[in-house]
C-alpha cells in the first residue's frame, strides 16, 4: 500500500499541520522536515490553503443496487460520494428485492468493498418487502458478515405502534437503533407537496407536517418506554424540532437528522411544476428552513443526510403527479451544509466536522469513520477548499442521474481530495480511477 503525505493542511482547532499516513493509518501529525518530505517515497499532497475534515459520513443513501441500476450502482454511488467529501455511506434498504435478508445486505456490502470508493454500511428494512406486516430478519442481518446495526422501513414510514415497538425491544438487544421515515401514512394520502398556502393556491394534494410530528412524537414516547434508540430520518419541521429537543431534555436516545435540501429550499419552488423539487418529506416553509438551521448549528439535529435519492429519467421528467420523490445530494451537502451554517467565511468549521462526519460516524457505530487525524486512526479523510467556488453542473456528476435541484446553481466549497485509509478516491477534485486496495 503507498504511503501519503499531506503537507501544510487547515487541521480544525491546530492550525497547519502535516500528516504522514503509513499502510493506511496515521503515523504522524505534526510537522515534517523540507529533508524528510523530500526523500519520501509515497503519494505527497500539497494541502496549502486546504481545510482537512474527518470524511463525511452520510446516514442516509440511496444507492438502488440491486434492482434500478438505470437510476445508480453502488460503484456509481460510491463514486459520487467520494466526490462530495465522502468515505462512508449507509445504504437505505428500498431496493429491489428488498434489503431484508442477511444475503442481500451481504451483497450490497461486497458491492461496496468491489468499488473501492466508499466503505458501504447496509441498513437493514424492518419489516418484510418494507410492507409493515411482519419482521425482517433482524437477527440474521445483524448477525450476517455486513454487521448490520441500524434498521429503517424508509420510503415508508413503520407506522404500526406494535410493529414499532417490537423492532425496538428487538434492535436494543444488541445495541442497534431504527431509523424512521416519519410519516402517518393516513394523513398523507395522495400528497404531492408541503400542506400550506402555496399547495392550496396550485391545487396540488398536501403532506401535513402534523404527519411527521406525530409519528416523532409517537416514537419518542415508545424510545422512551422500550429504552431503545430511535433515530429520526430527514426531519423537516419546526415542530419536529421541538419535540426532539424535548425529548432530548427528558434523555431519551433519539438522534435526528436535515437532508441539505430541506435546509435551503422551500415549497416556493413547486410552482415552477418542476419534479426535480418533489421529495417527500416534502420541501416545507422559510420558517421551517430557518428552523432547521438553527437546530443543526445547536446540536439539536444531530447530523446531515443526503436521502441521495437518484431517479431515472423516466421517472422524473415527467408531470408532477406521476414523479417519483427525492433528489441527488451527495456531490453537493457539503456546499449547502457550508451554506445553512452561514457561508464560507463565518461558518464554524467544528460544526461541519461534528455534524457531517463524527456524529454520524458515531450514529451509524462506523468506528474508523469520524475521527480527526492522530497516530493510529485510519486515515479517512477530505481536503476542501473553502475558499472555491464551483458550478453545478449535471452532466458534470458522477451518479448516474441527473436530478438535481442545484443545476446551474454557483455553490461555495469545493472538495479537493477524499482519502479512504490513505488511499486517493478523488485528487485534484477528479475521482482517482484506481480504487484498489
Ligand atoms: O424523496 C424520497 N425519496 N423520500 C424517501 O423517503 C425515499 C426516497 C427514494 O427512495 O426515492
Ligand atoms: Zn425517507
Amino acid at each position: 500500500m503507498t504511503d501519503l503525505l499531506i503537507k501544510g493542511a487547515d487541521l480544525i482547532g491546530k492550525g497547519r499541520k502535516d500528516i504522514l499516513v503509513r499502510d493506511g493509518r496515521v503515523a504522524e501529525v505534526g510537522s515534517v522536515s523540507a529533508k524528510d518530505a523530500a526523500s519520501f517515497n509515497g503519494t505527497v499532497v500539497d494541502a496549502d490553503g486546504l481545510v482537512l475534515l474527518p470524511g463525511l459520513v452520510d446516514l442516509h443513501t440511496h444507492l438502488r443496487e440491486p434492482g434500478r441500476e438505470d437510476a445508480e450502482t453502488v460503484y456509481s454511488g460510491t463514486r459520487a460520494a467520494a466526490k462530495g467529501g465522502y468515505t462512508a455511506v449507509c445504504a437505505m434498504a428500498n431496493s429491489y428485492p428488498v434489503a431484508d435478508t442477511a444475503g442481500v445486505v451481504e451483497q450490497v456490502a461486497a458491492l461496496g468493498k468491489a468499488a473501492g470508493y466508499a466503505d458501504v454500511q447496509p441498513i437493514g428494512a424492518v419489516s418484510v418487502g418494507l410492507e409493515g406486516k411482519q419482521l425482517a430478519e433482524i437477527g440474521a442481518m445483524a448477525h450476517s458478515a455486513a454487521a448490520v446495526r441500524m434498521f429503517s422501513d424508509d420510503g415508508h414510514c413503520v407506522s404500526d405502534p406494535i410493529m414499532m415497538r417490537r423492532a425496538l425491544e428487538y434492535v436494543k438487544t444488541f445495541g442497534g437503533l431504527i431509523a424512521q421515515h416519519a410519516e402517518e401514512p393516513r394523513l398523507t394520502e395522495g400528497a404531492q407537496m408541503n400542506e400550506g398556502a402555496v399547495s392550496a393556491e396550485l391545487g396540488l394534494p398536501g403532506w401535513p407536517a402534523v404527519a411527521e410530528e406525530a409519528i416523532i412524537a409517537r416514537d419518542v414516547l415508545l424510545a422512551e418506554y422500550t429504552g431503545a434508540r430511535v433515530h429520526f430520518c430527514h426531519v423537516s419541521t419546526a415542530r419536529s424540532v421541538d419535540i426532539i429537543r424535548e425529548a432530548k431534555a427528558r434523555g431519551a436516545k433519539v438522534t435526528a437528522e436535515v437532508c441539505p435540501h430541506h435546509l435551503l429550499l422551500t415549497d416556493e419552488a413547486a410552482r415552477t411544476y418542476d419534479p426535480v423539487y418533489k421529495v417527500n418529506p416534502p420541501l416545507r416553509r422559510e420558517s421551517d428552513v430557518a428552523v432547521l438551521r438553527g437546530a443543526l448549528a445547536e446540536g439539536v439535529i444531530d447530523a446531515v443526510a443526503t436521502d441521495h435519492a437518484p431517479h431515472a429519467p423516466q421517472d422524473k421528467d415527467c408531470e408532477w403527479a406521476a414523479a417519483r420523490p427525492g433528489m441527488l445530494g451527495l456531490e453537493t451537502a457539503l456546499s449547502i451544509t457550508v451554506l445553512a451554517l452561514g457561508g464560507p467565511s463565518a461558518v464554524d468549521w467544528d460544526v461541519v466536522a461534528e455534524r457531517t462526519s463524527r456524529t454520524p460516524a458515531r450514529i451509524a457505530g462506523l468506528e474508523a469513520h469520524g475521527r480527526d487525524p492522530q497516530p493510529g486512526t485510519e486515515a479517512n479523510f477530505t481536503l476542501v477548499d473553502p475558499a472555491a467556488t464551483w458550478t453545478v453542473v449535471p452532466a458534470d456528476l458522477a451518479s448516474l442521474s441527473r436530478n438535481t435541484p442545484y443545476a446551474g446553481m454557483e455553490l461555495p466549497v469545493t472538495v479537493q481530495a477524499t482519502f479512504l485509509r490513505g488511499r486517493a478516491t478523488v485528487l485534484n477534485g477528479k475521482i482517482a480511477e484506481e480504487t484498489t486496495e
